[in-house]
């Protein structure tokens, strides 16, 4: 998408119709070109309206993510992290991820967030795609530069699903359960993924990447992208929250979260993860890596994450592969979100 279709998108924000004359004096560029930018649309999920005699009209124009809003809802945590917002990328995690390479050890050792207004090449875990579309999700990174060995960081995806389950309760949003190790559901569909990423030496202090999509209002454009079953805030909210203020709580509660993380691991979130597991005691089915698969009974969690499950073996810890509840046909197959 062009920067200049940005810009009218911009100017169309108020859902009103714009002439085409009007547009094109207020950027001194030809009517020609206004209809370029704004044509083709329709596969990012927008629906420009053009009227004979009256313009352009947008007819499901998004909330656009605001620095200084974000900050303004953050209050006193403003200061704990620098905000960024683009407007297109291909990935939030890759681009921080490559700036943690780039800087090395001279890199920032604060806190950093990325958030796009829309990815082009949004990344899952497993090699999977996370498919959103112009302004119809939250999709962001946080580079966080940790204290802790990159050894000693398990267990913190897990803690991402906690604080992401506190921030939607914050909000009045009931419900909300974790799948191991860290999607977020609501009843049994897919709400919000985290892909963690590390950058650095196993036993000194690295620099962690946290990538978060969460479903907002999702366009059928982008519905029809995904495989499995999926929902967003705006199936379940109540009152539909500002996304600026929806994500400026989901990073307070990620502060919160990772300050305590930085002194004491995951234990002190354990009991907590349980409490929102969303197969805690159920029967599950256990796919490993290598195709393998064994059933058992979700019983709970280690302190460094793993997911313990009873099957006629014995306990087997889990750190790797995919849990699906039995008798519930999952997503392990699906290649988007
Ligand atoms: C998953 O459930 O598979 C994890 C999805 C993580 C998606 C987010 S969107 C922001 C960040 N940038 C990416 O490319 N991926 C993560």
């Amino acid at each position: 998408m062009k920067p200049l279709t940005f810009t009218l998108l911009r100017m169309l924000s108020d859902g009103n119709y714009h002439s085409g004359t009007a547009l094109g004096q207020a950027l001194n560029i030809s009517r020609a070109s206004i209809s370029n930018a704004l044509s083709d649309l329709d596969r990012y999920g927008l629906t420009i309206h053009r009227v004979h005699g009256r313009g352009y009209r947008w007819l499901n124009p998004v909330q656009w993510l605001d620095r200084d809003q974000i900050r303004g809802y953050l209050a006193e945590d403003a200061s704990a992290i620098e905000i960024e917002v683009a407007e297109i990328v291909e990935s939030t995690n890759s681009l921080l991820l490559q700036r943690a390479i780039d800087q090395g050890a001279s890199g920032s050792r604060f806190k950093q967030v990325l958030a796009a207004e829309l990815q082009t090449q949004g990344r899952g875990r497993r090699g999977r795609i996370w498919s959103s579309g112009l302004g119809d999700s939250l999709t962001f990174s946080v580079l966080w530069p940790s204290q802790r060995a990159v050894n000693a960081l398990s267990g913190l995806s897990l803690a991402v699903g906690v604080a992401i389950v506190r921030a939607l309760a914050s909000l009045g949003m009931q419900n909300i359960l974790l799948k191991w190790p860290n999607d977020v559901l609501f009843e049994h569909s897919k709400l919000a993924g985290v892909l963690i990423e590390l950058h650095g030496d196993m036993l000194s202090p690295g620099t962690v990447i946290i990538g978060i999509g969460l479903n907002f209002k999702l366009s059928d454009t982008t519905k029809d992208q995904i495989e499995q079953k999926i929902t967003d805030i705006a199936s379940i909210a109540r009152h539909m929250p500002d996304r600026n203020q929806l994500l400026a709580v989901l990073l307070k509660e990620l502060i919160k979260m990772l300050n305590i993380f930085e002194l004491h691991g995951f234990e002190p979130f354990v009991k907590e993860w349980e409490h929102y597991h969303a197969y805690q005691n159920k029967a599950v089915q256990i796919s490993f890596p290598d195709g393998t698969v064994k059933n058992g009974i979700a019983v709970g969690i280690a302190p460094d994450g793993a997911l313990q499950v009873n099957t006629s073996a014995g306990i087997v810890q889990l750190r790797s592969g995919e849990i699906s509840l039995r008798g519930l046909t999952q997503e392990t197959s699906a290649k988007h979100q």
